[in-house]
């Protein structure tokens, strides 16, 4: 456990893990040109200088299909949202390193900073992508996907919007069928119908040498 950066109590973001030097001079002169403000209504426009389709990764790790997400789509505006400082200090490395000018980031918990930087339907798709899968039971209140945090991404998200989910535990896609499928706003329809390119993750990548099986799951914002 590390030092608690001091903020609201549901907003706090918990500095841990041990960053190299490159993450930490990542963090120190990289992020603050791709950091949008975590306590209030994002102007996208503004912040991107043009509209286009709004897309958010939640968790995004040391973002590896955020990067790939932005290099594909350039046409769109993304946002990726993590809490964990040495993921975010190599994530906005490679951003720089690569040029790309299409995301933002915000360096916050995702249930806080959705509710309070998005606009109800401004938001066209939501990824997350090997959420932590807190396996036991009397864990299961700290993973991400909560009947809140499902009826928050219904709100955030335009009609027709859709969120992708993918998971290496068995129980966290059984958990989050029955919470979607318990949400009227979203209907879930076939992965390979909706099939896109996504590169390996790193957690996936972790999940596929433990033998898992990969759950790729979307949800369209009816
Ligand atoms: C298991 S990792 C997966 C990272 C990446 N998506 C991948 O596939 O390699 C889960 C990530 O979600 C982040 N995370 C957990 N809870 C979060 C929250 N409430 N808001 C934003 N990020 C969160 C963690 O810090 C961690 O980096």
């Amino acid at each position: 456990m590390g030092r608690p950066v001091r903020r609201r109590p549901e907003e706090r973001v918990l500095i841990r893990g041990r960053l190299t030097t490159a993450q930490k001079r990542g963090l120190e002169s990289i992020l603050p040109l791709y950091a949008v403000p975590i306590d209030a209504p994002l102007d996208a426009a503004a912040t991107f200088a043009r509209r286009a389709p709004l897309g958010v990764e939640i968790g995004f790790g040391t973002g590896d299909a955020l990067v790939q997400w932005a290099m594909e789509n350039p046409d769109w505006n993304l946002l990726g949202v993590e809490v964990y400082p040495p993921g975010i200090g190599a994530a906005v490395n490679r951003l720089a390193e690569l040029t790309i000018s299409n995301v933002r980031i915000a360096p916050a918990r995702a249930e806080a900073f959705i509710a309070t930087a998005l606009a109800d339907g401004e938001a066209r798709e939501f990824r997350i992508f090997f959420p932590d899968p807190w396996p036991k039971k009397r864990h299961a209140k700290r993973r991400l996907i909560q009947v809140e945090f499902v009826a928050l991404l219904a709100r955030k998200l335009e009609s027709g919007g859709i969120v992708r989910l993918a998971t290496d535990w068995d129980a966290y896609a059984e958990w989050s069928t029955v919470i979607f499928g318990g949400n009227a706003a979203f209907r879930s329809v076939e992965a390979a119908d909706a099939a896109f390119a996504r590169n390996v993750t790193r957690f996936e990548r972790r999940g596929l040498r433990l033998g898992h099986r990969i759950h790729e799951q979307v949800y369209v914002r009816v």
